[in-house]
């Protein structure tokens, strides 16, 4: 599933313009680093291009995204432990998704929402109950 949802305020972003590294920290499978290609972007059809699910999905962190990246749920909740200030600013429309999420810190974002600029590398951790154990097939 993938798209946009047209009832909220479209996210502002910059698209990295050279390679930049997310390391996934995932419950049960440790730090799993993933170099982002800008041409490559978007991986996928759900986020928003770029967006830190985009290139969770591309590289099989199984990060969940119950309402298909359309900033309807909080399931795709990630803690930015570094390079925060690399990604685009959260619409109201997203904090009042993470407001749900359960565990939210200072440093959380809807995986789905944030799309770093590539400017620096990211450490992002998926939370545990956020870990989507079910792999979906290549379509
Ligand atoms: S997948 Fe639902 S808000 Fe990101």
């Amino acid at each position: 599933m993938g798209g946009t949802n047209p009832y909220i305020e479209s996210a502002e972003f910059a698209l990295p313009t050279k390679p930049y590294t997310i390391t996934f920290k995932v419950p049960g499978q440790g730090d799993v680093p993933v170099s982002v290609e800008p041409e490559k972007i978007p991986y996928g059809r759900t986020g928003q291009p770029g967006s830190i699910l985009d290139v969770a999905l591309a590289h099989d962190i199984g990060l969940d995204h119950a309402c298909g990246g359309v900033c309807a749920c909080s399931t795709c909740h990630v803690i930015v432990r570094e390079g925060l200030d690399a990604c685009n600013e959260a619409t109201e429309d997203e904090e009042d998704q993470l407001e749900q999420a359960r565990g939210l810190t200072i440093h959380s974002r809807l995986g789905c929402q944030a799309v770093p600029d590539g400017s620096r590398d990211l450490v992002v951790e998926v939370p545990e109950w956020n870990v989507n154990l079910v792999r979906e097939a290549d379509h």
